[in-house]
């Protein structure tokens, strides 16, 4: 073989450390990469990862270094001489035995320091939120402010989160990659994960466990907002009642619309505090097509299993919370982006969007859709 198809034969190592750099150099383009820690304890398991990497990579430049130089250092030649025998060299062994077991230690030492630190439960000023897994949403619950949500977790930036975790139905995983790694919750045993957010924005998390045919439709976002503007949201939240709100402006389709991928991921959720301040009051519909949404949502069925209001919701409900739907950037537990057209498609035909799901097709025809899209947007 030619010496350069060697040295290329040689470096083709290097190709997988350059996929890694350049994933970790475009972190925007994989929302769900580990590589980019926004909060305190997604930064302890990244040392730890980036603390084993540092050894392995010391270990294989040294024995591949030393492989290469004995290659072209001692290449036999015909006619030379059996080299010399070392097995049985004590000393040799020995090296090479408490060499790895020193490199172990030092991998070791901060990756069960790290497992005890992440099985801390948080004292203090922790927030606790309930994070309950469902075949094939999310559902997550606020003690402290008597709030109920589904499948975007809001969370303050710098005040530590203590995430409860159970399941309704079967194993899920709750994972959130740049806040906290991945737990599995249990429908008879409780789990515990915390983290604190350490940068505002919206993350996106996924469920990690497989856990039915839709197990690849159970996301989530995490919302983290600054403390002033988690209160806001709060606050706006335990404002939510059964009645849709009427704006003079309603903002229906200013909800992201751009196509599912990459680009939808980053979008950047309406805030729901520019809807309910000036513009909005509550009370009877005033739109026709909203007061027929109104009655649909009670005389199809929708009300048996979906909540309308946030603060003191009903537990037990098989729906998913819906007092905000209608400003959240996904529906459907992150399967499409939440415009008009798919609310609606997802209304009429849920087993044809996500097949299995406990949600059935009520036969609602596309006038009414349009009528229930029209109320559930009022829901922001
Ligand atoms: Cu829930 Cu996979």
């Amino acid at each position: 073989m030619p010496l350069g198809s060697r040295v290329i034969r040689r470096l083709s190592w290097l190709a997988p450390l350059l996929a890694v750099v350049l994933v970790a150099a475009c972190t925007k383009d994989f929302p769900q990469t580990t590589l980019a820690p926004k909060g305190d304890l997604a930064r302890i398991e990244d040392e730890v990862f980036f603390e084993t990497v540092k050894w392995a990579a010391l270990v294989f430049v040294l024995v591949e270094g030393a492989l290469i130089y004995a290659i072209f250092r001692f290449r036999g030649k015909p006619g030379d001489a059996e080299p010399e025998q070392i097995h049985g060299n004590t000393v040799v062994e020995v090296i090479w035995t408490v060499i790895p077991a020193l490199i172990l230690a030092m991998i070791a030492v901060p990756t069960v320091k790290a497992i005890f630190k992440e099985n801390e439960t948080p004292k203090g000023d922790a927030l606790t939120i309930e994070v309950v897994g469902h075949q094939w949403w999310w559902e997550f619950r606020y003690p402290e402010f008597n709030l109920t949500t589904a499948n975007e977790l809001h969370v303050p930036v710098g005040r530590t989160v203590s995430l409860k975790m159970g399941a309704y139905d079967v194993v899920h995983s709750f994972w959130l990659p740049q806040f906290a790694g991945k737990r599995d919750v249990f429908p008879n045993r409780e789990t515990r994960l915390w983290f604190t957010a350490e940068e505002p924005g919206e993350y996106t998390g996924q469920c990690a466990e497989f856990c039915g045919i839709q197990h690849g439709r159970m996301a989530f976002r995490v919302v983290a907002q600054p403390a002033a503007e988690f209160t806001g949201w709060v606050d706006h939240m335990k404002s939510i009642t059964m009645q849709p709100v009427t704006t003079s402006a309603a903002p229906t389709d200013s909800v992201h619309t751009s196509s599912a991928g990459g680009g939808a991921r980053q979008a950047a959720a309406p805030a729901p505090q520019a809807t309910d301040s000036a513009k909005a009051q509550t009370g009877p519909a005033q739109d026709p097509l909203v007061a027929q949404g109104q009655k649909l949502f009670l005389m199809k069925g929708c009300v048996g299993c979906h909540s309308l209001v946030a603060y003191n919701a009903p537990k037990g409900l098989l729906g998913p919370n819906l007092a905000n739907v209608g400003a959240r950037t996904y529906i459907a537990a992150g399967t499409l982006p939440n415009d008009d057209q798919n609310l609606a498609h997802w209304i009429r035909f849920p087993q044809d969007v996500k097949h299995g799901v406990l949600m059935p097709n009520l036969g609602v025809t596309e006038d009414e859709a349009k009528a229930l899209v029209a109320f559930l947007r009022t829901h922001r």
